[in-house]
């Protein structure tokens, strides 16, 4: 599981290299969000052997954070929908966010994402967890944020024995 985040967030943050990134001459970032959906196959809160990563599930993204001004301080919150793509994951990205820091954008801001529904029938019963606040930072630059949410799960109606023993 763990593997397979980092496998994901090098990736991002290979792409978010390679994009040609012109200094800004003002404090600016960019800012993505990101987490994963699963199917937690054996309704125990884990991705274990049988699990999936889900696609096409909709999770709802709260998010709010403080920009710092040499005066003023901005708060700038947004909810958007989002629905997760074939590797079960879902990304909200904000190119460019005046007076962020994003080391003390970290400090200052929060996100939460909740389940709203899956699109598969095999798997869309929330799991323990609908709604996730906690926040990790991935990569911290001046100009590039990159902010993970803990992974969430639907489960199947009923568990499989044969999968998952008793
Ligand atoms: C997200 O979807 C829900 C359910 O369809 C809807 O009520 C809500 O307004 C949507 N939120 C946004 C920001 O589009
Ligand atoms: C969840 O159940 C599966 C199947 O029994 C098992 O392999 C896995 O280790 C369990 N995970 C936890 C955290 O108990």
């Amino acid at each position: 599981m763990n593997q397979l985040i980092i496998f994901f967030l090098s990736s991002l943050f290979i792409n978010s290299l390679s994009s040609k990134a012109e200094p800004p001459k003002k404090i600016s970032a960019h800012i993505t969000v990101m987490g994963i959906v699963y199917c937690d196959i054996c309704s125990n809160n884990s991705f274990s052997r049988h699990s999936y990563f889900l696609p096409g599930a909709e999770v709802r993204m709260d998010c709010k954070f403080e920009a710092s001004w040499p005066k003023t301080r901005e708060q700038i919150s947004f909810s958007v929908n989002r629905t997760t793509n074939r590797h079960g994951m879902y990304k909200l990205e904000i190119p460019s966010v005046d007076g962020i820091a994003c080391a003390q954008a970290a400090i200052d801001s929060s996100c939460e994402a909740s389940l709203m529904w899956s699109s598969s029938k095999a798997c869309n019963v929330p799991g323990y967890k609908s709604s996730t606040k906690e926040i990790a930072i991935k990569v911290k630059q001046q100009n590039i944020c990159i902010y993970s949410l803990n992974a969430l799960n639907f489960r199947p109606s009923k568990t499989d024995a044969g999968l998952c023993g008793n």
